[in-house]
């Protein structure tokens, strides 16, 4: 059992008031709040510990080194990743799929087909289409059904000895479905496919073993897990990712330099050149400290009940509609009431010292599909409570009454 309102009192910001309420947070899927092991980390960095990595031979810089690695040892440990050096750090999950989109325009050829879904984010859609823009690959996408899940029967039927590469996120950001990633792993790989997981939403939520998911890549971003932004990991799979060129060039990615020829560094640092986000990955280790605490099968198991609490409630509302209603479902809840506009309603909610996020949630083709503009939408963490459901409930109902 977690003692929801201990795991409150380490987060400063959830005692903020906003417009004269108390702050109810529920923009969780776009970034999460950071609890004080996490902000005390970044600051202790700058204040004790700051020097370049892998690169001077003096103690700060050797102490800034151990740091940086230590986190990447963290990291591995809590995906189950076989190697370290499997654990690229990047900017974010966009930069991680980025990585890999570039390294396969060169990879692939006309006639090559890539796989991704209707549901993803747009971070998993334009890279792959730049990819086969520049490679003359061709881009299949998988459909919705109407409950938010994927057309497995299309996607099967999509595969053949084409397909070169399938990426599909482990849950959908805006509908909060949980993919059947084991068994689009298997399908892709038995045809000689490698697969990429858009882990953004997932790696907060549900626990990870590389090993035996057996996806050739891997990535999620630090602020979605209550770590600080601009930094995320991508995993690959070591033949993989040695495989894959490079993404960008200059210090720290090269073994020799010379203008005959250039060599690569091993991995990690072939994919990390430039200073890297030290303070960022530092801290990126005790937001992972934080989760493994408390346990992500309890957390897993919390936020299912939220889930749970918060759909009976919010479909209390008359002419509330959800979006998205897989029944392997995430802490994520999208909606519309009647013909309200979502912003109107978010604005109204906000008023009452509530954060939930409107639009498109950067997933145009998922509103195309449900021929919507854009959706309100609550997403769950661990630090939310049923009396913040019931809270956000109550203002919901006033945003309809006043809105009609
Ligand atoms: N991708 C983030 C979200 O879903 C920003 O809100």
């Amino acid at each position: 059992m977690l003692d929801i309102s201990k795991i409150r009192k380490q987060f400063p910001i959830l005692s903020t008031k906003v417009n004269g309420e108390n702050l109810v947070y529920f923009d969780n899927g776009a970034t999460t709040q950071k609890p004080q092991s996490v902000i005390t980390a970044e600051s202790n960095y700058y204040q004790n510990e700051n020097s370049n990595v892998h690169r001077g031979v003096h103690f700060l810089s050797g102490l800034a080194t151990d740091k940086f690695e230590e986190t990447r040892i963290t990291i591995q440990n809590f995906i189950g990743a076989k190697h370290s050096h499997e654990i690229i750090f990047t900017k974010g999950t966009t930069d991680s799929i980025n990585i890999v989109a570039s390294g396969y325009r060169t990879l692939l050829n006309k006639g090559d087909e890539i796989i991704i879904s209707e549901l993803e984010h747009h971070s998993n859609i334009v890279p792959w289409q730049m990819c086969c823009e520049q490679s003359g690959a061709t881009l299949k996408v998988i459909p919705l059904l109407d409950n938010g899940s994927l057309d497995m029967i299309a996607f099967e039927n999509f595969l053949s000895e084409n397909t070169k590469l399938v990426s599909v996120s482990h849950i959908s950001n805006t509908l909060g479905t949980i993919n059947p990633i084991e068994k689009i792993i298997e399908k892709a790989q038995a045809v000689g496919a490698k697969v990429m997981i858009d882990g953004a939403q997932a790696a907060a939520h549900i626990s990870l073993n590389m090993q035996s998911l057996g996806a050739d890549f891997y990535c999620f971003s630090a602020h979605k897990l209550y770590g600080p932004t601009g930094v995320g990991i991508l995993y690959g799979k070591e033949d993989v990712l040695n495989e894959l060129p490079p993404y960008q060039g200059g210090g720290e990615m090269i073994k020799e330099v010379s203008f005959k020829k250039t060599t690569y560094a091993c991995l990690p640092h072939k994919f990390e050149a430039g200073t890297p986000n030290i303070a960022g990955v530092v801290a990126f280790k005790s937001a992972i400290d934080f989760i493994t605490e408390l346990g992500l099968s309890n957390i897993a198991k919390y936020e299912e009940e939220l889930l749970q609490y918060a759909t009976e409630e919010v479909l209390k509302i008359e002419g509330l509609k959800i979006y998205g209603t897989a029944k392997n479902k995430s802490g994520i809840i999208s909606f519309n009431i009647n013909e309200l506009h979502p912003y109107d309603i978010g604005m109204i909610v906000d008023k009452m010292g509530i954060a939930i996020r409107t639009g498109h949630h950067c997933t145009q083709p998922i509103m195309e599909r449900f021929n919507i503009p854009g959706t309100a939408r609550i997403s769950l963490a661990v630090y939310n409570t049923k009396e913040e459901i019931d809270i956000c409930i109550n203002a919901l109902k006033k945003a309809k009454m006043m809105l009609s």
